[in-house]
């Protein structure tokens, strides 16, 4: 079967959820493109988006409208070859209905699982749930005699304990978007033990298809993105917990979010992106890992806590930041949830101890302003030179901030996580948006 074929009936699971939605956008106007192309003339092109609620898939097709409108608009000059044919289609305005008409025709909904019984490819981004994956999976893949490849989105469960749980002998790969799947550039794949060759060389395909850039990763739970990501929560945690022997825990969050982002020159610090993804997702997810983790706890008491007092964070679907173990006002952060007192206390109250505590730093430059900065190495080797040099409670706190991350990239090639040095690297820059990657010399 090639490549075409592959994707002439395709169903995405979960296509109403945050990951769901994009997948089913990027897929549906991968196969419009194809269907276009002269040589697929008169083939039929098929997506089911299954899912379990009819309304949001009914939100989904109006998500769906609006971002092909845009792409359409976007590459008019491209559709207009792939219409020259059409004596029809002569102004933008024409060649841009006729391609919305053409992406959203290929569009099926439905909230039967059944819908894939017919599918080659099934993309899957339901809930974080192993039992629930390995349900579906089996359940299509018994049902449909195509002998279809799934490709799961899954954030931290190996591959092959899917791949076994379904009896799918290979014909699955970890192919793991980064959110929002239609805007991140980052592709984690990953290979079951017996992942088939084939489905690999196609993976590969269809992320440079989608102009993505591919991070591959081995498959142990969390794999490189939550690998380092949920250790750094783990330290960021323990940072808290000793800060708080004296002064509140407000107070430490609140530094040690400051130092994580000012500091370490990040996009947004350690708890607002705690916030960002969700607590409750951070601590399902490190829940999942700790489950196939043999050596180390990967447990954090102060996210149950924060769980326990209701603070979970996330989005509201119009992707705006909900309150979380920091309150926003305009997506800025204003106040730090207090366990102790169970009420947010405003930044300004904070910022003036924190200051005092922290003492004297370098100044940091901008992430805004280094992180497509040609020219940015010279500047973090002067800074995190400078920041070796300086004695002070906040100096310290970021070198064992910037050294742990280093430390934590470090791990994940060495336990096998990661192939090499460089995919830590990648992931870091293009799935977490740092200026730099967390394995360097600048220290
Ligand atoms: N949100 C992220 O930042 C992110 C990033 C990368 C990967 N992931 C992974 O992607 C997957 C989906 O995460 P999400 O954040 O999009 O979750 P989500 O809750 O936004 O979406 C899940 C969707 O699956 C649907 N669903 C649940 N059970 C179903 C069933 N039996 N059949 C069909 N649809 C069903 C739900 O109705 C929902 O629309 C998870 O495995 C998650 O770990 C999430």
């Amino acid at each position: 079967m090639t490549y075409d074929e592959r994707l002439q009936h395709v169903s995405v699971l979960g296509a109403a959820g945050k990951m769901g939605s994009g997948i089913l956008l990027l897929t549906a106007v991968e196969m419009a493109d194809l269907s276009l192309k002269p040589e697929n003339k008169g083939k039929t092109f098929v997506l089911h988006a299954i899912d379990v609620s009819d309304e949001a898939l009914a939100g989904v097709m109006k998500y769906l409208r609006s971002q092909v409108l845009k792409i359409a608009e976007k590459k008019v000059v491209a559709l207009r070859d792939f219409y020259a044919g059409h004596q029809n289609l002569i102004e933008n305005g024409e060649i841009i209905e006729q391609y919305l008409f053409d992406v959203l025709s290929l569009v099926r909904t439905s909230t039967r699982i059944e819908s894939a019984y017919r599918s080659t490819l099934v993309f899957e981004a339901i809930r974080e749930d192993p039992q629930l994956k390995v349900e579906i999976f089996s359940q299509i893949n018994t049902h449909n005699e195509k002998k279809p490849w799934f490709f799961t989105n899954t954030s931290s469960i190996p591959i092959s304990d899917l791949d076994t749980g379904a009896k799918l002998e290979g014909r699955i790969l970890g192919f793991h978007f980064y959110n929002p799947p239609a805007i991140q550039k980052l592709v984690e794949v990953i290979k079951a033990e017996k992942t088939l060759p084939e489905v690999e060389a196609f993976g590969l395909l269809y992320a440079k298809n989608l102009r993505k850039v591919v991070a591959p990763s081995h498959d142990i739970a969390g794999f490189i993105g939550n690998g380092h990501f949920m250790r750094d929560i783990l330290h960021a945690a323990s940072e808290v917990s000793e800060l708080s022997q004296t002064m509140t825990e407000a107070e430490a969050v609140f530094i040690v979010n400051k130092i994580s982002q000012e500091a370490l020159i990040r996009p947004m610090g350690i708890f607002q992106l705690i916030d960002y993804v969700g607590v409750d997702v951070c601590s399902y997810i490190l829940s999942v890992m700790d489950s196939f983790s043999k050596k180390e706890k990967l447990h954090s008491p102060l996210l149950d806590r924060f769980l326990q007092a209701g603070i979970k964070g996330g989005q509201f679907s119009d992707g705006s930041q909900k309150d979380g173990i920091l309150k926003y006002e305009k997506g800025r952060p204003v106040a730090i949830f207090d366990l102790k007192l169970q009420k947010y206390i405003p930044v300004a109250e904070l910022s003036e101890k924190a200051e005092k505590f922290l003492g004297v730093m370098p100044a940091a430059p901008s992430w805004k302003s280094m992180v497509s900065n040609p020219d940015r190495e010279p500047v973090f080797v002067e800074y995190f030179g400078l920041l070796k040099q300086t004695e002070s409670p906040g100096a310290k706190l970021a070198l064992d901030y910037f050294r742990r991350s280093r430390d934590i990239g470090k791990q994940l090639v060495d336990e096998g996580v990661a192939y090499c040095e460089k995919d830590v690297n990648t992931v870091l820059r293009t799935g977490f948006f740092h200026a730099y990657g967390p394995i360097n010399d600048y220290v």
